[in-house]
């Protein structure tokens, strides 16, 4: 016999919260989905608050008094649960209650830090301007800790709720769906001769949670990554001579002296060999003349060689030095590197020629984080 357990309320929240969790971590990667991501957020915050009030008024399955059990209850369901001998609840069982209670608590979080993130960092939102920028920032490291948190905790329940249903064959994920379970007679009537050996059951409870585990680092890692979010735009990585790898420090006459006819072209895209070459011959530089006293000469020429290609770590400076190799000459032009006109050669020579772009040499016209050092397909965008 069916008996009614989840009402409609209830497990319209319970696939609520999923949908809207699998909307916010999918906008969660692109700064122009911001909006989305917030949509997705305030309606989280709906869905904790209906839920918990739910919990009081709900139906008798749904109540918090019905499944939040004392430590006792949940120690001896935990124990018997090592042993692979669950007993069966037509509502939660212990654990799962005050998982309900944790995933309740852990979204609260997430969504706070999320409104303090928007307000004060963002500065958008109801709470514009309420919090300060360094709060903003706070909140942001936590919400995405927090998020963390909230995909291990949903991997250990889709987990236990495979178990449920491939083990000890409950049919639970369909009773959220349906709302109905069977009663205890037709449970026991129906499975009793299916509930495999103990032994057996262990090691498929180990595929189970590996299963899902994998699940829970694809949901963090195979949502689309989007445009790179300029607050978290930074200088690469460079080997110093002892080889500890520090993060670039740019140099500012470097900055103020070759920003100014053209991009300032970072020093990883090129070989020290190259750099001591352009510096030389400062008066005929490409035609122009660069003038600099010999200090500041000698600085930015030290700056250059110390971030060379050779010691640099981005995959640019591996792969130009890899299609440099066998060269005699060190070439003065990145547009001359062999790395560089094979990644470029696609590109037809009029897009070169646009206003917008006007030379090869403008980098920052296509990839917007060139001064950077950062050259990532996904930021690419060629202009009209
Ligand atoms: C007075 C203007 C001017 C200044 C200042 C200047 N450059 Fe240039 N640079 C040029 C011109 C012009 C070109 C050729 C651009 C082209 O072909 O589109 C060029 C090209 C280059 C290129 C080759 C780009 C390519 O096509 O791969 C490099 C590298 C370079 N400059 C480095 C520097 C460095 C380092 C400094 C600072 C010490 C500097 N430039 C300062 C005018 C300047
Ligand atoms: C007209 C637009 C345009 C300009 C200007 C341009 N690039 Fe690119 N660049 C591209 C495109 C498009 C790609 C992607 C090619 C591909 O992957 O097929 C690319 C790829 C690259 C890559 C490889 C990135 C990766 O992860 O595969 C590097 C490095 C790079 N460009 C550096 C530069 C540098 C340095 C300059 C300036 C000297 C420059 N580009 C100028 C459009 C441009």
């Amino acid at each position: 016999m069916k008996i009614k357990v989840w009402d409609l309320p209830t497990r319209l929240f319970h696939w609520s919260l999923v949908g809207a969790y699998i909307a916010a971590l999918f906008t969660s990667r692109n700064e122009s989905f911001l909006e989305y991501h917030v949509l997705a957020g305030y309606f989280i915050a709906g869905c904790v608050i209906f839920r918990t009030l739910w919990g009081f008024v709900g139906n008798r399955y749904a109540r918090f008094s019905s499944f939040i059990k004392g430590f006792g209850e949940v120690r001896s369901f935990l124990s018997r649960l090592l042993r692979l001998r669950l007993p069966r609840y037509i509502g939660h069982n212990p654990a799962v209650g005050w998982m309900v209670l944790v995933i309740l608590g852990i979204t609260t979080a997430i969504t706070v830090t999320g409104i303090v993130t928007y307000g004060g960092e963002e500065n958008r939102g109801v709470f514009a301007g309420l919090f300060p920028f360094g709060m903003g920032m706070a909140a942001r490291t936590a919400h995405i800790w927090l998020t963390y948190c909230i995909v291990a905790v949903v991997a250990g329940h889709v987990s236990a709720a495979l178990i449920h249903d491939f083990v000890l064959k409950e049919n639970i994920i369909l009773s959220m769906i349906t709302g109905a379970k069977e009663d205890d007679e037709s449970w026991h009537e129906r499975v009793d001769h299916l509930r495999p050996e103990e032994g057996h059951s262990a090691a498929k409870l180990a595929v189970y949670l590996i299963v899902v585990l994998l699940g829970a680092f694809a949901a963090i890692y195979l949502p689309p990554e989007g445009r790179s979010d300029p607050a978290s735009i930074r200088q690469p990585r460079v080997v110093d001579d002892k080889g500890f790898a520090t993060r670039l420090v740019v140099n500012n006459a470097w900055h103020a002296e070759c920003a100014d006819c053209h991009d300032a072209f970072h020093p990883t895209l090129l070989p020290a060999a190259s750099w001591k070459k352009i510096m030389a011959v400062l008066g005929d530089h490409f035609g122009d003349t660069v003038s600099l006293d010999e200090s500041k000469r000698r600085e930015i020429e030290t700056f250059l060689v110390s971030a060379s290609a050779e010691h640099s770590t981005t995959e640019a400076s591996k792969k130009l030095l890899y299609s440099l190799d066998g060269a005699a000459d060190a070439p003065i032009r990145i547009t001359d590197v062999p790395y560089w006109k094979d990644k470029h050669s696609n590109i037809r020579e009029d897009v070169f020629k646009r206003e917008s772009v006007s030379s090869r040499s403008n980098c920052s016209a296509c990839h917007p984080w060139a001064e950077a050092g950062s050259y990532e397909d996904r930021d690419i965008s060629i202009p009209q």
